[in-house]
């Protein structure tokens, strides 16, 4: 995710686009940059690695860069490493087409092939750099039929800003599948991936649709098919404040974070299918490698560590391979026996976790290949593990991790999938239904986000509660982990998560009438099991919530309130369980008047042991 911002009118550009800028931080803050027209011929260009604040240091808050018309860029790093080369704008060699780009470009590598083969020269590992060059290549003196040339080429998602140094007075844009939107006011028109970038100067936005472009100019824009036909517009005059439209509406990041779930469960999945079947370029591993692997480590801290728990029963179950899953804080100092053939996972939303860090630095000093699950592109964890499976949530504000928690899942399930039908312990129908099953989630989580407000009364029943209980067994102890931990680090409700067979053991004499135990059962082979430990509580007077499957209405007799999650594999369950849990957290939390996205005590990322 990055953030793009232009402006074009009779103002200087660089202090409105460095402005704009900074209210798109949260899509990205490893790099940013700026291109502006300089008034006699040239398009000026200055980028830095790091945060928004040193673009804003070089540039003396934009006055080193004069001149009317500019594109800009905050950039969350996807291909190459966070650097000032890799930072945009990019541009052709010339220096007279200037392009910022927030999304994917697919097939980049292809164009880039066919780019070298022509004689361009590429200087960044960017897939955008493609598009500067494309545009080289197209460009006749027809800027619009360039860029809807280029647009017929490139494969994947874009929002686009460019600069053509022979039109000085008009500013490019498109946009499929990354938002974008354009506005005007009497001083000048803009662009940007998010109303708050310009609220300040307008309210009269335009929403650029699907395959879109436009030419702005100072004083007015036009709209185009990707076939060059002109198009209206009407524009849609925002009345939200502006604190709040860079939640895009949400009333917090976390839950703006919770429904963005359905698209980081793409995002992670979807490029790692290829032809039916499971694509992990990135393990570096032989098929004979995998089939090799002895053991695995998991090491994580936190929600991470959850995931890490979940994963164990996934790849024990499918692949059936021996899985330790280790809090990285006790893995360091435990001198842990890592046998031949073992291979460590290291998971981590934002790659800097101090303890996951030094679980990694011990595991490779003793000569042990790490895989790294990160999320944030160019962190330390991912430059020092030896392989790296992005999961492609993007930047993650809210201190209680939901998207990233819920990529990491899918990160595990390839690996397990994957890993399973390598060593011959996957069958190719039940290989084809595990595939089918992975790429119904996103929609089945859409559908459970959607039923919120039955969720939101009723945690509005426990913002007084004292204890809550979260019990299950296998996996759904994993999920109870997880529940537990979102409720208690927003809410500041005592809560703890128990395999529900451990009850009995002593923690039974804590409920009293009243007390909240939310059950979750989605494994069907323990669905009887789990309803035995739900009666144990409710008769001693536990008011009892259940997140089951839809065809366990069994579960009914033994349950106060049952929330019901759509049908999948079994081993896939979390994905769609935590989905409830997430919300009764979230819930309980607001009505309790709590700091939701930055709880007491926390911070997002854990840099000191
Ligand atoms: O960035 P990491 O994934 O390494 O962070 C690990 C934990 O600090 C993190 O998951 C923490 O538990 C979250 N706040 C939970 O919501």
């Amino acid at each position: 995710m990055c953030g793009i911002v232009g402006y074009i009118g009779t103002k200087q550009a660089a202090p409105i686009i460095l402005d704009g800028l900074s209210k798109l931080e949260y899509r990205g803050y490893d790099s940013a940059g700026m291109a502006v027209y300089d008034g006699v011929g040239k398009i000026n260009i200055t980028k830095s690695v790091g945060r928004l604040k040193i673009l804003e240091n070089i540039t003396r808050d934009g006055e080193t860069m004069p001149g009317v018309c500019g594109i800009g860029h905050t950039r969350w790093a996807t291909h190459g490493v966070p650097s000032d080369t890799n930072a945009h704008p990019h541009f052709n060699e010339a220096e007279t087409i200037t392009v910022v780009h927030n999304g994917i470009i697919e097939n980049y590598l292809q164009l880039r092939k066919m780019l070298t083969d022509r004689g361009y020269h590429f200087v960044s590992e960017t897939d955008t750099e493609v598009l500067a060059h494309l545009l080289d290549y197209y460009y006749k003196g027809n800027p619009l039929e360039a860029v809807t040339k280029v647009l017929h080429r490139v494969e994947g998602s874009y929002a686009l800003g460019i600069l053509f140094a022979d039109c000085p007075d008009q500013i490019f844009a498109a946009r499929k599948d990354s938002p974008l939107i354009a506005g005007q006011n009497e001083d000048g028109c803009f662009i940007a991936s998010d109303v708050p970038a310009i609220l300040k100067y307008t309210r009269k936005v335009y929403y650029v649709d699907n395959q879109e472009v436009v030419r702005l100019r100072a004083d007015h824009m036009h709209f185009y098919t990707v076939d060059e036909e002109e198009t209206t517009k009407e524009p849609v005059f925002i009345d939200w404040d502006a604190s709040a439209a860079e939640k895009a509406g949400y009333e917090h990041f976390m839950l703006k974070e919770m429904y963005e779930q359905p698209k980081t469960v793409t995002d992670t999945l979807l490029p790692r299918i290829k032809d039916n079947d499971i694509v992990i370029e990135e393990l570096n591993m032989t098929d004979e490698e995998i089939c090799g692997v002895s053991k695995i480590h998991i090491v994580a801290c936190g929600s991470a560590y959850h995931a890490g728990v979940t994963g164990k029963y996934v790849i024990e179950g499918l692949a059936r391979i021996p899985v330790e899953v280790d809090l990285a804080s006790e893995f360091r100092y435990r001198d842990p026996i890592l046998e031949e053939g073992a291979m460590v996972v290291v998971i981590s939303q934002s790659g800097e976790t101090a303890d996951t860090l030094a679980a990694l630095r011990e595991s490779k000093k003793r000569g042990f290949q790490v895989l790294g699950i990160v999320n944030v592109v160019g962190s330390s964890i991912a430059r020092e593990a030896d392989n790296v499976m992005y999961t492609w949530a993007g930047p993650e504000i809210a201190v209680a991790t939901t998207k990233a928690y819920s990529a990491q899942l899918i990160a595990l399930y390839l690996l397990a999938v994957k890993f399973g039908r390598v060593r011959g312990k996957i069958e190719d129908m039940t290989y084809a239904s595990l595939l089918g099953d992975l790429r119904c989630l996103p929609d089945q989580i859409e559908l459970l986000l959607n039923n919120k407000n039955k969720i939101q009364r009723f945690a509005n029943r426990y913002i007084g509660a004292k204890d809550v209980f979260f019990i299950g067994r296998g996996i759904d102890y994993a999920i109870s982990l997880e529940g537990s931990l979102k409720l208690k680090e927003i809410s500041y409700i005592h809560s703890e998560a128990y395999a529900a067979g451990e009850l009995k053991h002593g923690t039974i004499s804590l409920i009293e009438e009243g007390t909240l135990v939310a059950a979750v059962s989605t494994q069907p082979a323990l669905y009887a099991k789990t309803i035995s430990n739900m009666v144990e509580v409710k008769a001693r007077g536990a008011f009892v919530l259940a997140v089951t499957c839809e065809e366990n209405k069994e579960i009914e007799k033994a349950a106060d309130y049952v929330i019901y999650i759509p049908e999948t594999n079994p081993y896939f369950a979390n994905s769609l369980a935590i989905i409830p849990l997430q919300l009764f957290g979230y819930y309980v939390a607001v009505g309790k008047g709590c700091d939701v996205d930055k709880p007491r005590n926390l911070a997002k990322s854990v840099t000191v042991e």
